[in-house]
């Protein structure tokens, strides 16, 4: 097995590891991502950390992070408008689904931005952008509009660990381990998960393509869900993605377009968490 090191991580090559830090121990990659992102460092800067002792997931929930697995953020510097931020979570997650299959595990994605093998969740993606203000000027985009800065990419993924290991009882988690039978090079692991995502990021623009695969790696669309979204809930059928990679939950009071939200499947009146 190799070890990751920030040597063994260069070695790859991969555009989105052009600078690459390895940490034992840290609180969390994603901060120290985005500190290296206001710091002007590049599009493939790589935070990779063993352990993280203060791992977060959305809306500030702790992110168990022991060893074994692999928990990394990543520096996007995208050339797009802020709008268009939120194609980055369906994008990625398309890549890392992609990144599974490779290893024999059929990864669906779970809207908007969970993978699961065997409906267990075994990786979250976290997608967290600074834009700035567009200069004024010929040339330049109009006053008003804001140019995306950076995007912070952080992945966890539950690798070579038992479900035990993460402390989340509560949670229907699995491990690439637990799925395989045995344990996989993490290195290997993240040259597979790096080209992916690089592949999958060069066709942004083309979201329509990257849309196509994601209808066809998930497991949300023709489900009955119940979504919160700023206090509110919504239940319905989730009927498609817009153009832009909003979730189409068809309810009784017509079609609603979600950006984001907490997601729950319904299944036989009972509700399963992500
Ligand atoms: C989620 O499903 O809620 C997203 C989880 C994202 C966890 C990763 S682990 C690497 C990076 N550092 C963090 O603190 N969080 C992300």
């Amino acid at each position: 097995m190799n070890v990751l090191t920030r040597g063994s991580i260069e070695s790859l090559g991969s555009p989105l590891a052009r600078v690459v830090e390895v940490h034992e121990a840290l609180g969390s990659t994603q901060e120290r991502a985005r500190e290296l992102a206001r710091s002007e460092m590049p599009h493939g800067t790589l935070v990779v950390a063993k352990v993280q002792t203060g791992g977060r997931g959305r809306r500030g929930r702790r992110w168990g992070s022991p060893v074994g697995g692999l928990w990394m953020s990543l520096v996007l510097r995208p050339d797009f408008d802020a709008s268009l931020a939120p194609r980055i979570t369906q994008t990625a997650a398309v890549g890392l689904s992609k990144a599974l299959w490779n290893f024999g595990l059929e990864a669906r994605i779970k809207w908007p931005n969970d993978l699961l093998v065997a409906g267990r969740k075994v990786c979250g993606i976290l997608a967290e952008s600074g834009a700035k203000h567009g200069p004024a000027g010929p040339g330049r985009p109009p006053a008003g509009t804001r140019r995306l800065d950076y995007v912070v990419l952080g992945v966890g993924m539950n690798v070579n660990l038992d479900p035990a290991d993460l402390a989340v009882p509560d949670r229907e988690v699995t491990t690439v381990r637990s799925e395989l039978g045995r344990d996989v090079d993490l290195l290997r692991l993240l040259r597979v998960l790096l080209s992916n995502l690089d592949v999958e990021l060069r066709r942004i623009e083309n979201f329509g393509a990257v849309l196509e695969d994601w209808r066809a790696l998930n497991c949300t669309l023709g489900e009955c869900v119940r979504v919160t979204r700023f206090g509110e809930t919504f239940d319905g059928r989730a009927v498609d993605l817009s153009p832009e990679g909003a979730l189409l939950l068809e309810t009784p009071r017509g079609i609603v377009e979600l950006f984001e939200g907490e997601i729950k499947h319904l299944r036989h009146g009972v509700t399963e968490d992500s």
